[in-house]
Parts: C-alpha cells; sequence; structure tokens
C-alpha cells in the first residue's frame, strides 16, 4: 500500500503529530493537504519538544521530502518564522525537504484579524476558533478573490489583486467591526520579505509530484488536520472549522485521483477531548476531566487554550470510522488513563428517552444526548516504559480489545507518551 492518510478520529489534538513523525521514518512524502496554521502538531525527539503549524511533521527525518499541497490555507508570515526556528535549531537543513503548492490560498494578517474581530462580535455566540484566520481564508478563495501562492512571485499583478480583495475587507473591518482598515502597501512590503524567504520552497504542481511518487511506488503519508467531527461538512457544524478535514479531503487537497487503493489510518486519544464551543456528550466538569487535563496535558498547542476532556465515545469514533473509511486505527496517550480505579466508555447515546448507537448528524439532537457508559476495570501501573502489548497490564490490553471490537477495526499503533519510543507496533505501516 503506497499510500496512508492519517486522520484525527475526534475533534483534533488526537496526537496525529507524533504518529506522522514516527510513520515518516519509512515515508518518502509527508504531505499537508488542508487547515492551516490552527494545527500544532506537537514532536518530541530525544526529549525535545518541536511544535509544528503548517509544515508537515515528516520535516525532522531528512530524507522525506514534505509537500504542502493546494488545499491548505498558507499563513505566510507563520510559515517563514517556522522556517527559520527549524534552521537554527538545525532540524531542517536543506531546500528540498519541503516543496510548496503555487495553488495553495495566501493567508494574510487581515485575514487573522476578520476572524477576531468576527469571534468579538459573536459574544457567547462565538465558535471558539483559533484566531488564525482560517475561516476568512478559506471563505476569499470560495469568492474566488484569494492570492495563490504562486501570485506572490507575479510581480506586475500583485498589487491590483490584493487592492480587489481588500475592497471588501476594509469595508468589513472598517464599517462592520469598527476596524483600522488594512494598507495594501503595508502589505506588499510583508509579501516583498515573505516572498524572498519561501521562494526556495515553491513548487508549480505538487499534484503531480504526489502522482507520479504515487505511480512510482514511493512511500507517501497524507497529514490530516484537526480531527473528523470538525469537519465542515459532517462535524458538529456550526462548531466546526472551515476546511474539510476527513480522508477524503486528502484526495481533493493533494490533487490525486479517487481510484488509488490507500490505508486510512484513524487517530484516537484513549479519552475525547475538545477545544471551543459546541456539544460533546461525554465531556467531563468535574474531578475527572481536570485529571485528564492535567496528566495529560491537555493545552491547546496553538492558542494555549485549555482543552475540554472527557471519556472515550465509541458512538462518535465508529461515525469518524465510517466517514473516513478508517482501516486501522492508533490509539494515542493510554497512559494518561493509569490511576483509575473505573474507567467509563460510552457505547451508546440516550437521546428523548430512546437508546441510540448511530451519531446523530443534527448538532441540536446531539447536544440532547446523554452518554450511557459500560464501566470496565483500570489498572494503575504506569504504562510509560512499556514497549510492547505484553508489557501492558491485562486491564489495559482489554480497554485496547473493547475499543477494536465495538468499533470492528484493529488497532495498528498503542502510544504510551510522547517520545518515539514510547510508540507500541502491533502492525507495520507500509502493508
Ligand atoms: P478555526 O479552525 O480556527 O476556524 O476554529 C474552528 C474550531 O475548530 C474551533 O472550535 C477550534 O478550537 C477548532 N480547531 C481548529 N483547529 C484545531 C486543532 O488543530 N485542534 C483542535 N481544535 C481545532
Amino acid at each position: 500500500m503506497p499510500g496512508i492518510i492519517v486522520v484525527g478520529s475526534q475533534w483534533g489534538d488526537e496526537g496525529k503529530g507524533k504518529v506522522v513523525d514516527v510513520f515518516s521514518a519509512q515515508s518518502d512524502y509527508v504531505i499537508r493537504y488542508q487547515g492551516g496554521a490552527n494545527a500544532g502538531h506537537t514532536l518530541v525527539v530525544d526529549g525535545k519538544k518541536t511544535i509544528l503549524h503548517l509544515i508537515p511533521s515528516g520535516i525532522l527525518h531528512t530524507d522525506t521530502t514534505c509537500v504542502i499541497a493546494a488545499g491548505v490555507v498558507l499563513d505566510v508570515e507563520t510559515l517563514c518564522k517556522e522556517i527559520s526556528a527549524l534552521k537554527a535549531a538545525g532540524l531542517m537543513q536543506e531546500a528540498k525537504q519541503l516543496l510548496i503548492s503555487d495553488s495553495a490560498t495566501v493567508l494574510l494578517p487581515y485575514h487573522r484579524q476578520l476572524d477576531m474581530a468576527r469571534e468579538k462580535a459573536a459574544g457567547h455566540e462565538k465558535i471558539g476558533t483559533t484566531g488564525r484566520g482560517i475561516g476568512p481564508a478559506y471563505e476569499e478563495r470560495a469568492a474566488r478573490k484569494a492570492l495563490l501562492f504562486g501570485d506572490l512571485f507575479q510581480k506586475d499583478q500583485l498589487k491590483a489583486k490584493l487592492e480587489s480583495a481588500l475592497k471588501e475587507k476594509n469595508f468589513l473591518l472598517e464599517k462592520f467591526y469598527n476596524e483600522a482598515p488594512v494598507k495594501v502597501d503595508d502589505l506588499m512590503k510583508l509579501i516583498e520579505d515573505v516572498s524572498e524567504q519561501l521562494a526556495p520552497y515553491r513548487c508549480k504542481d505538487t499534484s503531480l509530484v504526489i502522482h507520479k511518487a504515487l505511480r512510482s511506488g514511493k512511500k507517501v503519508l497524507f497529514e490530516g488536520a484537526q480531527g473528523s467531527l470538525l469537519d465542515l461538512l459532517h462535524g458538529t457544524y456550526p462548531y466546526v472549522t472551515s476546511s474539510s478535514t476527513v480522508a477524503g479531503s486528502a484526495l481533493i487537497g493533494s490533487g490525486i485521483g479517487a481510484s488509488l487503493p490507500l490505508k486510512v489510518v484513524g487517530i484516537t486519544k484513549a479519552y475525547t477531548t475538545r477545544v471551543g464551543s459546541g456539544p460533546f456528550p461525554t465531556e467531563c466538569d468535574d474531578d475527572t476531566g481536570e485529571r485528564l487535563r492535567q496528566t495529560g496535558a491537555e493545552f491547546g498547542a496553538t492558542t494555549g487554550r485549555s482543552r475540554r476532556c472527557g471519556w472515550l465515545d465509541l458512538v462518535a469514533l465508529k461515525y469518524a470510522v465510517r466517514l473516513n473509511g478508517i482501516t486501522n486505527l492508533a490509539l494515542m496517550k493510554l497512559d494518561v488513563l493509569s490511576g483509575f480505579d473505573k474507567l467509563q466508555v460510552c457505547t451508546a447515546y440516550e437521546l428523548d428517552g430512546e437508546r441510540i448507537t448511530e451519531y446523530p448528524v443534527s448538532p441540536g439532537d446531539l447536544a440532547r444526548c446523554k452518554p450511557v457508559y459500560e464501566s470496565v476495570p483500570g489498572w494503575k501501573e504506569d504504562l510509560t516504559r512499556a514497549r510492547s502489548l505484553k508489557d501492558l497490564p491485562r486491564p489495559a490490553q482489554d480497554y485496547i480489545q473493547l475499543i477494536s471490537s465495538n468499533v470492528a477495526i484493529p488497532i495498528d499503533v498503542v502510544s504510551v507518551g510522547p517520545g518515539r519510543d514510547q510508540t507500541l507496533w502491533i502492525k507495520p505501516l507500509f502493508t
């Protein structure tokens, strides 16, 4: 199987960065295909933490080519900072390690400004976005007013394109949100700086690069951002992100056909977290939630916000399996559950007095769902030193088995800590 799509099966922050980093050692290419700097992928190598927002998590492997494909909204300022930080830390050596699609959508400071102004104006009805300008940038692309990465290098037309995009934006900022308007000349200066820094990574057609790689049997990993329940069409709308986060988006965002055989690895934490507003049936607004938050260090890698925490929700996981066509699962942060006498696992919901086992797609219905829990024995042992499945205590092995049999998908990888070596491989990746 030359291509593997890695997707989050919850509300993001499942640990995709670690999985992609570990898988990258076996990959020739790693592709980011949607989202933008709203993502925060944390990698820990030799005890050193690196947080990536835009650059694919394969960048720490010098032999892997990382691609930012057309479906990404590219915050050019953030990207420059990220590249500089990686270079300064000696973690990115050569320009050929990164290719940026000429067709990616450029995200500029005014997108962030609009995002934050809109959230402020929404008051208690806010989405709880990351404030990274993701919604406004995707809106501009859909309105066919966006600057594409390749446009940054067409100096003769750049100013006119910017002016055209800014007409509406400045009207909104000034008249609707009472904010300072954006000056074209300031943006031109910014673009001049960033385009010089980013020029070495420019690639006219990343779709062709990926196509050729797959055709020639190279190992290609597609790195999803956010999680399935934040999908624009199939998530808990309107409390979602502005891109499609499910596996199908890997094909669209990178521009490859739908007929290739691909493995889809769904990443799930051993419990559930969510950042921002919106329904969350298994949320524990009590000591359990606080304990998961503290033990699991559940604070946003992008915004530092504390994450809402709760028990594992198998109804939601089954929905994610179906939406993405997940073929294999990776179970993350199992070590965080050590020390609980009992663990609760949600296997059904009660909706208006009726027991249901399919995830309700209407957010109104979901908000009224009460979780139905199965209680299972916990374990006391520290799992962080386990290196194979048989090192785990029986109740932890049973917990893995319960998840796998409930959603009828094999669990190939179990993670018991942030380090690369804290990964239990049950099955090799590219098989
Ligand atoms: P946006 O993507 O910044 O527009 O935010 C929309 C929703 O998606 C908010 O609830 C965010 O908290 C959530 N979100 C966006 N990116 C991530 C992520 O990488 N992890 C977790 N939640 C995210």
